[in-house]
């Protein structure tokens, strides 16, 4: 083991130190903060699996706006997500008055609802988000004036979107898609997982589907390529003057499977194990192992726990085969007829938690699924009723 610092970081929402493949969704929403209001990726939704990178994403996306000088709210659409953001646009009103106090003498402060600024801060009143948005916007855009500088908008991410939250979601998007039919230099940019967010995006229960979300910029984060993988892995061990064997770090991307948490999981634990400053065959094989408990704790087990207990089961009966599970063995050892099967098929697969292989195939989405199914769940129970001649 080594004392060097380790450069990986295996925690949700900690930037990683080499961005893996995201470049072009970075890129597009770059170009919608300078393309100005009214672009259509100014307000996206990231949807994917927990340990894909969605938090990473919003903070990237916040990086890019602050680079532009924007103002950024950086939220988690927990209970009172937009009492919150009132309070952040006054902290940053405040510090913006700060910053430029002596350049900013002629322009008064923003009233906000009707209330002078000073007095907004003393005395809290209630104000609504969109009369705190708009009253702040236009002040802004009168700062902008004052000073001559290029318009400084508002950027606000909103992390972990959940249906439990929907009256709040639908008033925030309302209040949102007001501003961006005045043409208001905001974006917004949301993330959460599948199965938190479908309900929202589609109409179940007789409730109405979130417009909002519905015409938002989607984008689904999914596996990284090899390649990617790879620099991910090499770049931050060779900063830190360390480096991999070849065949080393083949096995090290073959265990990641694409997926981004695992990176940095693998990475850690590699480096952990490296002999001196070279990362080995030998570090790799330890190293993983550890990697793969840690996934299971971390995201298998979680996901696991977000679905039914019919859901569940029909992960495990997949988990007794070896590659893709044919939708009439799982039936089959479901004791289920094949419409019935089909559902929870149908179900998991809008979870993202399978993938539909090939023609009456499906197979795990997530790297390890089925091992830590197999260590974790009674799958023997399947795999004797696959060759229930040996077993019995
Ligand atoms: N593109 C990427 N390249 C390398 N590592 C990444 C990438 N995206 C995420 N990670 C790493 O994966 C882990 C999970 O990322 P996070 O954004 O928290 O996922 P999510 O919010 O989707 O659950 C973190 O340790 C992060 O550093
Ligand atoms: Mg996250």
């Amino acid at each position: 083991m080594n004392r060097t610092s380790n450069p990986f970081r295996a925690t949700l929402g900690s930037t990683p130190p080499y961005l893996a493949g995201r470049q072009n969704e970075i890129a597009d929403f770059a170009d919608a903060l300078d393309d100005g209001p009214g672009s259509h990726e100014r307000i996206s939704l990231i949807t994917g699996l927990r340990g894909v990178g969605k938090t990473v994403l919003l903070n990237a996306f916040e990086d890019e706006a602050r680079s532009r000088s924007w103002w950024v709210i950086s939220e988690t659409a927990t209970a009172g997500f937009s009492g919150r953001i009132v309070d952040t646009l006054f902290r940053l009103a405040e510090d913006t008055l700060r910053t430029h106090k002596r350049r900013l003498s002629g322009v008064t402060l923003p009233t906000i609802g009707g209330i002078q600024f000073s007095d907004v801060l003393q005395h809290q009143p209630q104000v609504t988000l969109r009369s705190a948005l708009t009253d702040l916007l236009d002040w802004q855009e009168k700062v902008d004036r004052q000073l001559g500088q290029e318009p400084v908008g508002l950027l606000i991410t909103l992390d972990e979107l959940h249906y439990h939250r929907r009256d709040e979601v639908i008033e925030f998007g309302t209040t949102i898609q007001h501003l961006v039919r005045e043409e208001r230099n905001i974006a917004v940019a949301m993330a959460g997982i599948p199965q938190s967010i479908r309900p929202l995006l589609a109409s179940q229960e007789g409730k109405n589907p979130v417009t909002f979300l519905r015409r938002a910029n989607r984008i689904d984060l999914g596996l990284i390529g090899k390649d990617e993988v790879k620099a991910a892995l090499t770049e931050p061990v060779e900063n830190a003057g360390f480096s991999w064997e070849p065949d080393a770090l083949d096995d090290a991307v073959e265990a990641c499977g694409g997926y981004p948490f695992m990176i940095q999981l693998i990475g850690q634990q590699c480096f952990k194990r490296s002999e001196g400053t070279v990362i080995t065959a030998r570090s790799v094989s330890e190293g993983a192992t550890v990697a793969k408990r840690r996934l299971g704790q971390l995201v298998h087990e979680p996901a696991l726990a977000d679905l039914s207990e019919v859901d569940r089961t029909f992960l495990v009966a997949m988990a007794a085969d070896d590659g893709p599970s044919s939708m009439s063995d799982i039936a089959e050892r479901l004791g289920a007829n094949p419409q019935y099967a089909g559902n929870y098929r149908r179900r998991l697969i809008e979870a993202e938690i399978i993938v539909s292989s090939r023609y009456g195939f499906v197979d795990f989405e997530l790297p390890y699924m089925r091992e830590y199914l197999r260590e974790h769940a009674a799958v023997s129970v399947f795999k004797g009723q696959k060759d229930t001649d040996s077993k019995d």
